[in-house]
């Protein structure tokens, strides 16, 4: 019933409309810990945390009582102008708390997209108030993902046709992806630094800083591929934008929320220190939409410091600080520091990446990378020439229908299968998962030396 329901008035986000049906192996109905059950009755271990962001796991009873309590008591408050609610004034507390030095506002809002809208629409108000009209412009770099609204779409550059649809072009522009794996040649290490630095300089000079607002990076791209930059990549990019007067904004929607054993990882990481930090998925553990954009004093000071009528802060939604949205975010940081998840992501984090590694053996494989409980297998057709496999062959689809058939939701992106398991995940569980990626990555390997897809 439901699936013909599905069948019949669903879009989904995402999907290949024409080919897209739905069967009961793709319908959930039920979820605990690190398992999801799906309308066949099948339980399956969910690698993904859904998309990046259920890290607490599925079915906390504290999670469900929290939500339930604020819906109870007051289940809508909205914050405009002088409006406030309890949920939201102690999750911005809390969040400034986990936050780097110099951090004390938080803009809340029910998605990361919105978040990353946010942080531009906000460093756009900070320079219009300095009648510095003219920094406008945005640079992202090469496959990145920023969302899926319109400017957060054209911020991104990752995806088939998701680019050329939807790029506000006048305001986003494109810098070079720091993707190691696929650097230009000879560029290795520190000259690929360099290289970037570089070319980063002369887009600058090419825009003119004067029209230069900002700077958006993920510390690691994650619908990219899981891509780690090199290291001092991040610092030498912070430093460019300093020296420019371009603000960094730290895109820490999957990032952030232990993912990488820190609350925001950008800092204490990557030493990359942003003016504005962006949050989502894991500030709820995908129990209620929440996002949050957290914004420097030194932005604040500005944009808070007219009280002439065109310097209103005119941004906002009616579920911005919604209080049973916030009320979730409060039990899951609760949950994460009585937990000490930082800590065993740390801990489980290193021994996954660890045997992860082992994958590499596998002629399929070109590269596996990742960091904590982030993690992507990129696979190719040819381990030397780094050629990827033509879109049609469904290389990585085909691991992840294989993997399915043994228990196992990983998710097939391009050419890569990506893993963020649920940061409850144990090490028992994390060796499980790479031999069903191992297992499922020989039966493919089979099939396409079968069907004379593989040398
Ligand atoms: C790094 C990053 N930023 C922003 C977003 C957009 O978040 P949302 O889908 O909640 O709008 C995503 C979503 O995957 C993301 O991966």
């Amino acid at each position: 019933m439901a699936i013909g329901q599905d069948r019949a008035h669903v879009i989904h986000p995402f999907s290949q409309l024409a080919a897209t049906e739905v069967t009961p192996d793709d319908m959930y109905v039920g979820g605990d810990g690190c398992y999801l059950e799906d309308a066949r009755g099948n339980r399956l271990f969910d690698a993904n945390a859904g998309l990046w962001c259920v890290n607490v796991g599925y079915g906390r009873e504290e999670m469900v009582e929290a939500i339930r309590e604020q819906a109870g008591r007051m289940s809508y408050g909205q914050i405009f102008a002088r409006n406030a609610n309890l949920p939201s004034a102690e999750l911005a507390a809390k969040l400034t708390e986990l936050a780097p030095d110099g951090f004390n506002r938080v803009f809340f809002s029910t998605g990361g997209s919105i978040a990353n809208e946010t942080a531009v629409r906000t460093v756009h108000h900070y320079f219009r108030l300095q009648g510095r009209d003219s920094k406008r412009f945005v640079i992202s770099v090469d496959n990145s993902y920023h969302g899926s609204t319109y400017l957060a779409a054209s911020l991104t550059f990752s995806g088939g046709n998701y680019h050329d649809l939807f790029h506000v072009v006048d305001v986003v522009h494109r810098a070079a992806s720091p993707y190691p794996y696929r650097a230009p040649e000879g560029l290795e290490g520190g000259h690929f630094v360099d290289y970037l630095g570089d070319e980063m300089e002369r887009l600058i000079t090419r825009l003119g800083a004067d029209n230069i607002a900002c700077f958006i990076l993920e510390p690691i791209l994650g619908a990219g591929g899981v891509i780690v930059p090199p290291e001092g990549y991040h610092a030498r990019m912070v430093e460019i934008c300093r020296a420019n007067d371009i603000f960094v904004i730290a895109d820490e929607v999957v990032t952030g929320f232990g993912r990488l054993g820190h609350f925001m990882a950008a800092e204490p990481v990557f030493g990359m220190e942003a003016d504005v930090i962006t949050l989502g998925k894991g500030i709820s553990s995908g129990y209620q939409p929440l996002a949050a954009a957290l914004v420097s004093d030194r932005i604040y000071e500005v944009i808070s410091s007219s009280a002439d009528p065109s310097a209103v802060y005119a941004h906002g939604f009616t579920h911005s600080g919604h209080p049973v949205c916030c009320a979730a975010g409060l039990m899951n940081i609760e949950i994460m520091e009585r937990e000490d998840i930082c800590g065993r992501v740390d801990r489980v984090g290193a021994g996954f990446q660890d045997r992860l590694r082992d994958l590499g053996g596998s002629p399929l494989v070109g590269e596996v990378r990742g960091m904590g409980f982030m993690a992507a297998v990129e696979l190719v057709a040819d381990k030397n020439t780094r050629e990827t496999f033509p879109p049609e062959t469904g290389a990585a689809g085909r691991v992840e229908a294989h993997c399915r058939s043994r228990g196992l939701i990983v998710r097939p992106l391009r050419r890569h299968v990506i893993l963020s398991p649920p940061l409850v995940m144990t090490a028992e569980e994390g060796v499980w998962v790479v031999e069903v990626i191992q297992q499922s990555l020989e039966r493919v390997e089979s099939e396409l030396r079968a069907e004379g897809l593989l040398a």
